[in-house]
């Protein structure tokens, strides 16, 4: 048995849409910060057929429904589908048991589904390294199977989903572009609203291609916003990294917002507190930029210089849950059980 853990990542140039649904293989380039919290943990073992428990932060048992049980057979299915082309098709025989215990609070606004997925990728690469060895890479293949956006967080720092071209199961996978020693950055989450989302992440991207601003978004990805992003990063340029992605951001909610169906997931609040986190930069010169993703949630990005300052305006706003994050080290195997008979018998008792 294998026990993985991992946590979500802060999307700065925004994954929107796919060129194949059902493989999740996006249309365009994103990146994001891989933070080093709140985790997930995955047990992981071989098992005659697909067994699926999850526990809330409380300890307690969350009963999964049907839809999200069978989210995880398909996941299971793609990887082994992705594994028999890298001429290991027996990697995994028949089905895994997969224990998740989640420290994400439902509906928090951060992609909890990234680090679940990025945690099965790790715990899978782990359950079979004697079969075959996957470099992180191709455990981020793993990862975008089961969540476009896990893709990037089994890498740590900063990475980057890239789309690649054609529809191979592998033509997307997650690059890190920069460790996460690289640059220390804090991402303050301010949540107005711990009510779920209605139109999920998965079903919102097939709507992207009936925006008409979708086709210039892409464009805009691919020929220079994201290496503005890449570049920023790796010069550690504030300033152009807040330019580059506040455009973004804005962009991906165009798009939403004239899709059919059109997707509002911005709220007053979130309104509110972009202004006034504009309103506080601008006065006191402060580095510290917003995103959003497909919520109301808004993640401010600032440096060790900011962050006080940053938090201190994060908890003053009326009606809303605080946490805090920092750049993270991505995916991690924490313990792997080995199967001798002693063993077995030590897990049983
Ligand atoms: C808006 O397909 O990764 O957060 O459906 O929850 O698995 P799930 O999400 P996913 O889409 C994420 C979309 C986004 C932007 C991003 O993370 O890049």
């Amino acid at each position: 048995m294998i026990t993985a853990s991992s946590s979500p990542n802060s999307a700065w140039i925004k994954y929107w849409g796919n060129r194949n649904d059902p493989l999740r293989i996006p249309m365009a380039d994103s990146f994001s910060m891989s933070l080093d919290g709140p985790n997930v943990e995955i047990d992981i073992d071989h098992s005659p057929e697909l067994v699926v428990h999850s526990f809330n932060p409380d300890g307690t048992e969350k009963i999964l429904g049907e839809k999200h049980v069978a989210r995880f057979g398909k996941t299971l299915e793609n990887v082994k589908t992705y594994l028999a082309k890298l001429e290991a098709p027996d990697a995994i025989p028949a089905s895994c048991n997969i224990t998740v215990r989640s420290n994400i609070p439902s509906a928090v606004g951060l992609a909890s589904s990234s680090a679940v997925f990025s945690c099965l990728a790790k715990a899978i690469q782990g359950l079979i390294a004697e079969t075959i060895e996957l470099t992180d890479d191709q455990a981020s293949v793993i990862g975008r199977l089961g969540s476009g956006s896990a893709g990037r967080s089994v890498h740590g720092g900063f990475v980057a989903l890239v789309a690649g071209e054609g529809e191979e199961i592998d033509s997307a996978y997650g690059k890190q572009f920069a460790d996460e020693n690289h640059w220390p950055l804090h991402d303050i989450i301010v949540v107005p609203t711990m009510i779920e989302k209605k139109i999920g992440s998965t079903e919102g991207h097939p709507t992207a291609h009936s925006s008409p601003h979708y086709k210039d978004r892409v464009d805009a990805i691919m020929n220079c916003r994201q290496k503005e992003c890449i570049d920023a990063v790796l010069a550690k340029d504030f300033e152009k990294l807040t330019y580059v992605c506040e455009e973004d951001v804005l962009d991906m909610h165009m798009v939403m917002q004239t899709s059919t169906p059109a997707l509002h997931y911005l709220t007053d609040d979130t309104h509110r507190i972009t202004e006034g986190i504009i309103e506080l930069r601008n006065a006191e010169h402060l580095p510290v930029f917003y995103t959003m993703d497909a919520g109301p949630t808004v993640q401010l990005i600032c440096t060790d210089e900011s962050v006080d300052r940053v938090r201190e305006f994060a908890y003053a706003q009326e009606g809303c849950k605080v946490f805090e994050a920092k750049t993270g080290a991505g995916a991690k195997i924490i313990k792997e059980l080995v199967h001798t008979e002693r063993s077995r018998s030590a897990t049983v008792a």
